[in-house]
């Protein structure tokens, strides 16, 4: 064992040699959160490893981040403290399959675009015209021309709620983030009716019978922005990952924020397992020992040149 405010001491001395920012996700446990340099949603994120100077990134987050940090920012060398953080959503998705895909749609005489989710492989991006994120996609899929039809991949909750907000029809690829899957709509409705007054925010990851009963839905930091715009003191229910609760709790203190439950799929019990297990692979020690070895590194592959142009077009542009 070793304590938590020595190891978060070590870390800003790394920092410092090691001429190292470190970028945080919402979902990594609140301690990593508190000694990152940046912390955001997937957009800020990449947007921020492309304009931090420092020479080295640690990217606490899961691995299509760090790579995506990679790619936008080629120069730095990216670390990040657990290669095993993957992501459900990403993993749903093989960059043969997408392939086979495209070619049957193609072969069909069709004119299709492909859209990718942030959440994937950069060998599935280098197949893909766009890339969104919770942040953008509404944005994008606005710009895409009617006569191409769209091929969203990999959340299919995702995909039906832009479908929803711009009108768009598009084919779904049948993925889901393992997290937001299992939220009980039975447990949340009556959490809702315990807590008179409360107001329910999702992440449009949630299957469409938890957006339907929400109040607000929206990625991470846009809950943070509506959160921070309600001033009178409200009860949250939060359809999202649980370390979300944290800066949710850092930019509006006043408010209440309860977990919404889950229901672990093996024995149909409720759980207050909202953590995503990749997400929770990132801890105080891997960040110092990642910082004090200089790996693991994301290492640069020929494939990744094709990936950053649809990163740079769909996130920088
Ligand atoms: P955002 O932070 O971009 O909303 O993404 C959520 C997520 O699931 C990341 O894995
Ligand atoms: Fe992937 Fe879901 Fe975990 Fe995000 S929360 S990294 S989408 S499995």
């Amino acid at each position: 064992y070793e304590d938590p405010l020595d190891l978060m001491d070590e870390i800003e001395q790394l920092k410092i040699e090691k001429d190292a920012k470190i970028l945080a996700h919402f979902y990594v446990d609140g301690d990593i959160q508190d000694i990152a340099d940046y912390t955001g949603d997937s957009l800020k994120l990449a947007r921020d490893a492309v304009s931090i100077e420092s020479s080295t990134i640690v990217f606490s987050g899961v691995h299509f981040m760090g790579e995506s940090a990679k790619i936008l920012s080629p120069e730095k060398t990216v670390l990040m403290p657990d290669l095993q953080a993957g992501c459900s959503l990403a993993e749903s998705c093989q960059a043969p399959d997408l392939k086979a895909m495209q070619d049957k749609l193609r072969a069909e005489g069709r004119q299709i675009q492909t859209v990718a989710y942030i959440n994937t492989s950069a060998a599935v991006k280098s197949l893909c015209d766009w890339i969104v994120t919770s942040g953008n996609a509404r944005e994008i899929v606005e710009r895409i021309p009617a006569d191409q039809e769209i091929l969203f991949v990999p959340d299919q909750h995702l995909g039906r709620y832009l479908m929803e907000v711009t009108g768009r029809e598009m084919i779904l690829w049948p993925g889901s983030c393992m997290v937001h899957e299992i939220f009980s709509l039975q447990d949340m409705l009556r959490a809702k009716k315990n807590n008179p007054g409360s107001v329910i925010i999702a992440h449009p990851e949630c299957p469409q019978n938890i957006l339907e009963v929400s109040d607000f839905i929206g990625g991470t930091e846009k809950m943070r922005q509506y959160v921070a715009s309600v001033e009178e003191p409200t009860k949250f229910l939060v359809a999202t990952e649980s370390a979300m609760i944290h800066p949710l709790e850092k930019i509006a203190p006043r408010h209440e924020y309860i977990p919404v439950p889950g229901i672990m799929e093996s024995t149909g019990e409720t759980c207050a397992c909202n953590r995503c297990p990749h997400m929770a692979r990132n801890t105080l020690q891997k960040v110092r020992d990642c910082l004090k070895h200089g790996k693991p590194e994301i290492v640069w592959q020929d494939y990744f040149n094709q990936a950053k142009e649809v990163l740079e077009r769909s996130l920088l542009k």
